[in-house]
């Protein structure tokens, strides 16, 4: 490939999610349009080096992938550069690899590589950063865990196939009036679990960031069944952990991250053990990942490549895109990363659903916890100074 007067990189790194190919899409388009062409690294980082492989990408070979899940330049979570979690606890990459990336960027000619990738891989764009390496980076996950962007593509998809599954789960809880338990991915945020259980109308939702206890969440069902409902819909998150204070995970074959997983079985077994109900467990699973993006994640992803370009393009190289609205902003990336963005078991939708009467397993379903209105309290009372203020004026 000859060496153009401007070229811009991108690579997909970490657990895949939708949006991806609508960030390669964004971006190569918007890039052609200012006169840059573009290749994409294959396999996350791998790719950039030893064997460094690629693909030249064009409007042409992106078009019509907006709506296809995955991503065709491939990710993986493991190899070379996965070692590194995160900044704070950061493992230095090899000086080698660092040696090697950099020798692919300059013969290539790229004047800006793009990272689409979660907490991890952000945090080896940022060791590219140090070294000299012109980065930009893309946040993605369907955890919505990174706490500099409001959201991130991939999980308002993730959210939507959570919520179709508990509208299944509904009907076919209600026909036999069982327990069931939905295991929803999110690692150790649990905002999978609380928009869908929100939204699929959940009657008990448990949380990483939730304290919870057997009784209560027993307590939940006997509730129910003494106003006559005679089913009961549960959503866990697989980082939720259990009231001894342990996480669940499977084996993870001794790379990267532990991998959770385990907990929604483990629930289930003790609702019926102690409750003698018929309870099931469905554990969504990689179902989450899969699948076309839904409008909101197709737009925000395509903002997201468009304006990592631009970026490029101005010459702020380092910093990380984020969402916060209605803008679309960035940040350095050291400051992106490491801070993971946890619900607030206070905040509005956790005290909305309270007030709708789900349980998140920590008191009993007869007794209110204390600050279920405090947030309606205080609009209220701003409201009526607000008002008291005008009649003044008047
Ligand atoms: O970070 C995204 C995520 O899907 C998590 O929600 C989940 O715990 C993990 O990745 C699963 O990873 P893997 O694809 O390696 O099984």
């Amino acid at each position: 490939m000859n060496k153009p007067a401007k070229r811009i990189g991108i690579l997909t790194s970490g657990g895949d999610c939708p949006g991806l190919n609508a960030v390669i899409r964004g971006a190569v388009k918007s890039s052609w349009q200012l006169g840059y062409d573009c290749v994409g690294f294959l396999k996350g980082y791998e790719g950039l080096v030893d064997p460094v492989r690629y693909l030249s990408l064009d409007p042409k070979n992106t078009s019509g992938i907006l709506n296809q899940g995955g991503t065709i330049l491939g990710s993986t979570n493991k190899g070379r550069f996965a070692a590194t979690v995160g900044v704070q606890d950061r493992v230095e990459l090899d000086p080698r690899l660092l040696d090697g990336v950099q020798r692919t960027v300059e013969q290539l000619g790229i004047c800006g590589l793009i990272c689409v990738g979660g907490d991890g891989s952000l945090a080896v764009a940022q060791q590219f950063h140090e070294r000299g390496i012109p980065v930009v980076g893309v946040p993605k996950t369907i955890d919505n865990d990174l706490s500099a962007t409001a959201f991130t593509f991939g999980f308002d998809s993730a959210v939507a196939c959570a919520t179709d599954a508990l509208d299944r789960l509904h009907t076919t809880a209600a026909s036999h009036e069982r327990i069931m338990v939905l295991e929803v991915m999110g690692r150790h945020a649990g905002w999978i679990a609380l928009h869908s259980g929100i939204a699929g109308g959940a009657d008990v939702i448990l949380l990483p960031e939730i304290g919870w206890t057997f009784e209560d969440v027993c307590h939940k069902v006997l509730h129910r069944e003494s106003q006559g409902k005679r089913f009961t819909l549960v959503v866990v998150a697989e980082g939720a952990e259990l009231p001894c204070g342990n996480l669940v995970s499977k084996e993870n074959g001794g790379e990267g991250q532990a991998r959770l997983g385990g907990i929604g079985d483990l629930v289930a077994q003790e609702i019926e053990k102690r409750l003698h109900r018929e309870t099931r467990t469905a554990v969504l699973g990689h179902l989450q990942r899969g699948g076309p993006p839904t409008t909101f994640d197709r737009v925000l992803a395509t903002q997201f490549g468009a304006h990592a370009v631009r970026l490029i393009v101005e010459g702020r190289l380092g910093e990380m895109i984020c969402y916060q609205p209605p803008q679309i902003d960035s940040v350095p990336i050291i400051e992106a990363v490491n801070h993971l963005s946890q619900v607030d078991p206070n905040g509005a939708a956790v005290q909305a659903a309270r007030a709708l009467g789900i349980s998140f397993g920590d008191h009993p379903a007869d007794e209110s916890p204390f600050n279920i209105f405090s947030v309606a309290e205080e609009s209220l009372a701003m409201a009526e100074a607000v008002t008291a203020e005008a009649l003044e004026v008047s």
